[in-house]
């Protein structure tokens, strides 16, 4: 039953976060991604923002998943959280490949894969579009995490096109593995009208008005009569659709965009009209505009801004007077993608910025009695005293600032008793705010020695992992328990899968 209060949703930054804190167990019907990978060739134009200036957010994405170091904690999560079958596999790569990128790169799908799966309806269909560098490793993966049992076909994506002469076979496929969830997935078998070559529809076949194939069938005594190819062809694993070409209308510059006829294939045969389609590695939005299109629900995640902004514009160029609502939700990586939050939404670009330095929003704890505070952060000077509470004072700006904000903050500082106060900005702070800022001198913690009283942090330098200084909050984070480290139940392995 399709859900009233639902709408499309956009989410901006990493899609095992975005999983994890927004999307629900059985709520999706199709997935379909198409994750990246580190091939020399894409690397260098993926990184840019529109701009020409390298896309912080893409570069820190693909080391993370790139390289061993980024990777080791996501491996030990799945070893020690996940099912027998995937802690085997995982070990049993590691044991092959070492330490490596692939290693790397397979950790980070394999914890995203089983996300997925939990978001999957029972219902559900999933298709991993792959290089073919992983391919092999990746459909391991697969089957520990959706069975092999509901693997259903490799789909042979062919093109033509042309490259350089080189020592190898020119590549003119990609492969997308189709696994479901059980054996009552949603598949509405594709078909295609038999053409003039396809054998059946030979020159014993006319078309007519409506362009249907029928031959004249004769039989002694009778009249003539037709005889129409009502079904079509049945749709089989490899599929001709041509690549985006450099002058097709569709091309949007993105270098990994998909074709959209790829997508309309994927989405008719396995969703239904107002089903839910989610694409984690969305890009310029091809499988969003298709779910659009073809009146399917949908989500997308993508880590930077690039994507998101595309995917807006495509929306609304596509769809200018039929566009479903939707709503873009998220954490930016960069210094543009703030930036976009900052104009999209204050409060999200607010919450965001406090969150960067740790800081709970003011008004959750006071419900506006603030005045012109955004946050707090509290701490113990003496683990031992609990009366020795004392607090930072958090104000963020997304717009232009000045040294009046300075001396505003300084005015709040006093009035809330504030050890210390922090001004997050998303402008750069200009001389005169950091003079005024130096002028208000030190806050002396009898235990853990001097602390600028009043500190500027810009986004950028957030981002580029500038702290804020004061005294420890480990002491403030006993008053949460740890939570207890748990180790889910393992599955038996039985037979061969
Ligand atoms: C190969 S492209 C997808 C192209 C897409 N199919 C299209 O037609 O435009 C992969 C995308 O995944 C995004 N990405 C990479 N790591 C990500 C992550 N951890 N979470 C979300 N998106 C990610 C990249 O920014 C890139 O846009």
């Amino acid at each position: 039953m399709a859900d009233d209060s639902w709408v499309n949703k956009l989410y901006y930054g990493d899609n095992l976060d975005m999983m994890r804190k927004y999307i629900s167990d059985e709520s999706v019907d199709l997935i379909y991604l198409d994750p990246p990978f580190n091939s020399k060739a894409t690397y260098n134009v993926l990184y840019q923002e529109s701009n020409g200036t390298a896309s912080a957010a893409q570069i820190e994405a693909f080391e993370d998943t790139w390289h061993w170091e980024g990777a080791v904690a996501t491996y030990q999560e799945i070893v020690e959280n996940s099912t027998k079958k995937l802690t085997d596999l995982m070990h049993a790569l590691y044991q092959f490949l070492g330490h490596n990128d692939m290693m790397a790169y397979l950790t980070m799908m394999a914890i995203r894969l089983q996300e997925l799966h939990r978001v999957l309806k029972p219902t559900g269909s999933v298709y991993l579009h792959c290089d073919p560098t992983a391919s092999h490793y990746l459909k391991l993966v697969m089957d520990a995490i959706f069975s092999a049992k509901y693997f259903r076909n490799e789909i042979v994506w062919s093109y033509k096109r042309y490259t350089a002469k080189g020592n190898r076979y020119q590549r003119e496929h990609d492969i997308l593995f189709y696994y479901s969830k059980s054996d009552k997935s949603v598949f509405n078998e594709p078909r295609e009208e038999y053409g003039p070559k396809s054998g059946k529809a030979d020159s014993h076949y006319k078309q007519d008005e409506d362009g249907r194939w029928y031959r004249w069938q004769k039989r002694k005594g009778q009249e003539p009569y037709k005889i129409y190819l009502s079904e079509g062809r049945r749709i089989g694993d490899v599929w001709p659709i041509p690549h985006i070409n450099a002058s097709a209308k569709e091309r949007l510059g993105y270098p990994t965009q998909k074709p959209e006829a790829l997508l309309e294939r994927i989405i008719q045969a396995s969703s239904n009209e107002g089903g839910v389609v989610f694409d984690p590695f969305c890009g310029c939005g091809t499988t969003i505009s298709v779910a659009e299109h073809l009146h399917r629900r949908w989500i997308g995640i993508d880590i930077t801004h690039l994507a998101i902004t595309l995917i807006k514009r495509r929306l609304e160029d596509h769809f200018p007077n039929d566009l479903q609502p939707y709503e873009v939700i998220g954490n930016p990586k960069d210094l543009p993608g703030a930036q976009t939050l900052a104009d999209q939404d204050k409060f999200q670009f607010e919450w965001w910025a406090l969150d960067l330095v740790g800081a709970r929003p003011a008004r959750d704890r006071k419900k506006g009695a603030d005045k012109g505070i955004d946050g707090y952060i509290v701490f113990f000077e003496d683990e031992r005293d609990p009366g020795s509470v004392r607090q930072v004072v958090v104000q963020v700006k997304g717009g232009s600032v000045n040294r009046s904000h300075v001396a505003t903050l300084k005015g709040d500082m006093e009035r809330e008793k504030a050890a210390i106060g922090v001004l997050v900005t998303l402008q750069p702070a200009t001389r005169p705010m950091r003079e005024e800022a130096a002028a208000a001198g030190f806050y002396d913690s009898p235990h853990y020695g001097r602390f600028p009283k009043l500190q500027i942090l810009t986004i950028e330098e957030l981002l580029g992992g500038q702290v804020l200084k004061m005294p420890p909050r480990r002491q403030v984070d006993k008053t949460f328990k740890k939570a207890e480290k748990k180790t889910k139940k393992r599955e038996d392995q039985t037979g061969l899968f």
